[in-house]
């Protein structure tokens, strides 16, 4: 069978997770969140105390930066379950419901500037990447962990919808907020995520650019389909 990579980058709410998952379910493809694997060095990072949460975040020190390097390089983070039972894995602990707190999103995107977190997580995503016809969401896919990808997306949406959606996502989880609260979050983590010096999240110049603010994930996944079969 052939070895395909298809990489999905944009900003958060745009769409990656749910349109990724139903087209790794649509190709026989594994799917890889890694978001999840940013947000479980910085939810470990809660729990050995090496990141106190503050409002607004404090910036981090090089000990900090250090201590957490080593946790991106000791954690043995797996992702697994089928697309849409999807679990992650720190040392064995299922940390897929703490992964979705806002704090933990709000720092892994301060978490994820650290040079010596993103050359470890990266280093294990080639790897993933190497095991087969994967679909892999997250902000430097294209450009920089699998700038050879086959098939590389870049999904964005407006900050309304984006607040919108991650809202809806927030309250279906139980999570106390508001929308003014949600839309300061997206804001800030764009801000971020457009802004750090390593890697920043950027469209590869052969992405290939949706806008999904008025489309349905059933919309979005056709268009992607027939794109896919164009290229491949
Ligand atoms: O995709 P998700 O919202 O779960 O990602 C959480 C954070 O992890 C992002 O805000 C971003 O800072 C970081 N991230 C990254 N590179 C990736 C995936 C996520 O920097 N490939």
């Amino acid at each position: 069978a052939q070895h395909i990579v298809i990489a999905i980058d944009g900003p958060a709410g745009a769409g990656k997770s749910t349109i990724g998952k139903l087209l790794a379910a649509q190709l026989g493809a594994l799917y890889i969140d890694t978001g999840a694997m940013y947000r479980t060095v910085a939810l470990k990072g809660f729990r050995l105390g090496v990141i106190h949460p503050s409002d607004p975040p404090e910036p981090l020190n090089p000990e900090q930066e250090a201590r957490l390097s080593e946790i991106a390089r000791t954690t043995a983070i797996t992702l697994a379950g089928d697309p849409f039972h999807l679990q992650v894995f720190a040392d064995n602990e299922d940390v897929s419901e703490d992964i979705r707190l806002p704090v933990v999103s709000r720092y892994a995107s301060i978490v994820s500037a650290i040079a010596g977190v993103r050359s470890a997580l990266v280093a294990q995503q080639r790897r993933m990447g190497a095991e087969g016809t994967v679909v892999m969401d997250g902000r430097d896919i294209g450009t920089h962990v699998f700038p050879d990808a086959d098939v590389k997306f870049f999904l964005d949406a407006s900050v309304e919808t984006r607040t919108e959606r991650r809202y809806a996502e927030q309250r279906a989880r139980g999570v106390d907020c508001t929308r003014e609260q949600t839309r300061l979050d997206v804001l800030e983590r764009d801000r971020r995520d457009y802004n750090r010096a390593i890697a920043p999240l950027r469209r590869a110049d052969d992405a290939i650019w949706l806008d999904t603010s008025s489309l349905s994930p059933e919309e979005v996944l056709q268009k992607m389909l027939a794109f896919i079969q164009e290229r491949l």
